[in-house]
Order: structure tokens, then sequence, then C-alpha cells
């Protein structure tokens, strides 16, 4: 049961997971994020789910941290919590992970649907990384994906300044891949979810990988790495329907598992 979070299947082989603290504009507390990375966790070990959605409301995906219950905090009390180090299980969850992101997508709310491999904006998304206008600065990779992602020169202006910006910007600074009107946010993330959900799953996963590969290694090992997973997948039941089917002129019928 989960108080912070709603879980549900809108399509086959999608899940949503659904950020439900309205008052707070889904600000992220400890709660949220226990219950969101053990969901995530749960839903990447199932064998029927093949992408997840997550998303929030149509005025927060998420504002941020939640201030309230950081404030009082000392740093020997966050030290020894190594507070936000529990965000790091979403990034090891295989499944791919779609952000639909409506309103404010604030601080901790835009570092957390940038560890989603794909993000999906409404036109009224805004993003930002505005810690510097409380005294301090992205805690949950924001400084780190946020400067991957579109750069330094955005970056440094983001997180300097504290400033928003609109999801057009966000779609040609490179965070965002679609901008779409906010009364088909949810109906384009799921219909997204349910084409990669029907791919191979291991092709899915390892794809998912390979590209995330980018950020810890060197072109060298990343190419290295993705010949090789490559070259593995030929041990597999999907790469062997996936191909048939083609030459057959037929839909593949991938086992997903
Ligand atoms: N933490 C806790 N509560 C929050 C919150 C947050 N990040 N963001 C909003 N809320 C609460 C407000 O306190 C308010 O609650 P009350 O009604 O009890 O006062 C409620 O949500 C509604 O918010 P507003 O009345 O402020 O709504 P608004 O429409 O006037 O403004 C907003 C919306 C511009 C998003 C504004 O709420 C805001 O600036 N929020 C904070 C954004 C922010 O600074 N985020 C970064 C947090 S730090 C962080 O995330 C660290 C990190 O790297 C992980």
């Amino acid at each position: 049961m989960t108080e912070t979070i709603t879980v549900d299947r809108p399509a086959p082989r999608v899940a949503r997971i659904t950020l439900n603290r309205p008052k707070a504009l889904n600000a992220l507390n400890l709660q949220t994020m226990r219950e969101l990375t053990a969901v995530a966790a749960d839903l990447d070990r199932s064998d029927d789910v093949g992408a997840i959605v997550l998303t929030g409301s149509d005025r927060a995906f998420a504002a941020g941290a939640d201030i309230k219950e950081m404030a009082p905090r000392t740093y020997s009390e966050m030290h020894a919590e190594d507070w936000f180090a529990g965000w790091d299980a979403l990034t090891r969850v295989r499944t791919p992970l779609i952000a639909a992101v409506a309103g404010h997508a604030l601080g901790g709310g835009c570092e957390l649907a940038m560890m989603c491999d794909l993000l999906l904006a409404a036109d009224t998304a805004r993003f930002g990384q505005p810690e510097i206008t409380l005294g301090v600065i992205p805690g949950m990779g924001g400084s780190q994906r946020l400067t991957r992602a579109i750069g330094k020169a955005k970056a440094m202006d983001l997180i300097l300044t504290g400033r928003t910006m609109k999801a057009e910007e966000a779609e040609r600074a490179g965070l965002v891949s679609r901008v779409v009107p906010a009364a088909d946010l949810l109906t384009e993330a799921v219909a997204v979810a349910e084409k990669i959900g029907s791919m191979s799953f291991i092709a899915a996963t390892t794809a998912k990988e390979a590209v995330n590969r980018v950020f810890e290694s060197t072109l060298a090992e990343g190419v290295l790495f993705e010949r090789r997973v490559f070259h593995a997948l030929f041990a597999t039941h999907d790469q062997k329907e996936g191909m048939a089917a083609f030459v057959e002129k037929r839909t593949a019928e991938f086992r997903h598992a």
C-alpha cells in the first residue's frame, strides 16, 4: 500500500506510476523516495511489464525535494543519512522508464525526470534547478545529468540563476524528446511505452544499457561494449524470431523474457 504514489496498468505491458502529493505539488519526501523506488524495483522484476511511465499531475510533475522536510537538518544528519542516495535505486531499474512531465519539474523533480530514459513534456512543462535560491545546489544529480543533457552553457545558466525553462526551450536544448499538448501527454506517453513494451524485452533493456554506457565510458570502450552485447543478442530467441519474421514478412512474436 503506497500513500505518495499510485500505480496502474493503462495498457498491455505498461505500468504507470503517478506521484500523488497534490497539496505539496508532489514534493519528493523520504516516503516518496522509498515508495517509488520499491515499486519501480518490483515492476522491474515483473515479466509482464515492458516499460514504465512516471508522471505527476497537470500542475506539477514534482516541485522538488521536500523543502519543509529538509530545512531543519544539520550537515552531520544529511551526511549520516546520505540524503538522496536512495534515489540511485531508480538508475538500477533495467526496464525503460518514460517521464511524462506537465507543469513544474523543479529541483529534485527535474532531476527525477532526468533519471528516466525518455522525457516527454506537455506544453505546460517548466524545468529548472532553483536550489541556488534556497542557498544550496542540486543534490539528486542535477549538476551532472543536466550538464550532460544540455551542455555546460545552458546548465550553468539554469543552475546559477535558478531560472526555469519552458517546454520548447527544453526540447531545443535536448532535455526533452517530444513536446505535446497537455491534453495528449498521458495518451502519448502510454503509446510510447506500449510501443517499447511490444519490443523484445532483452533487446530493449540491452539498448538502454548501451546508451547509458555513453555516460560512463570512453568512445572506444562504449563501442566495444555495444559490439559485445550486439553479438550476445544472437544467443536469444528474440533475435531469431525478429529476423525470421522480417524475412517471412510477418509480425515478430517476441518472448519478452
Ligand atoms: N517542498 C515542500 N513543499 C512544497 C514544495 C517543495 N519543494 N514546492 C511547493 N510546496 C508546497 C508549498 O509550500 C505550498 O504548500 P502550503 O499550501 O502548505 O503553503 C504548496 O506546495 C503549493 O505551493 P505554492 O503555494 O508555492 O504554489 P505556487 O503555484 O504559488 O508556486 C512553485 C509553485 C513555483 C513550484 C513554488 O511552490 C516553488 O517555488 N516551490 C519550490 C521549488 C523549489 O525550490 N524546488 C527545489 C527544492 S530543493 C531540491 O529539490 C534539492 C534537490 O536537488 C533534490
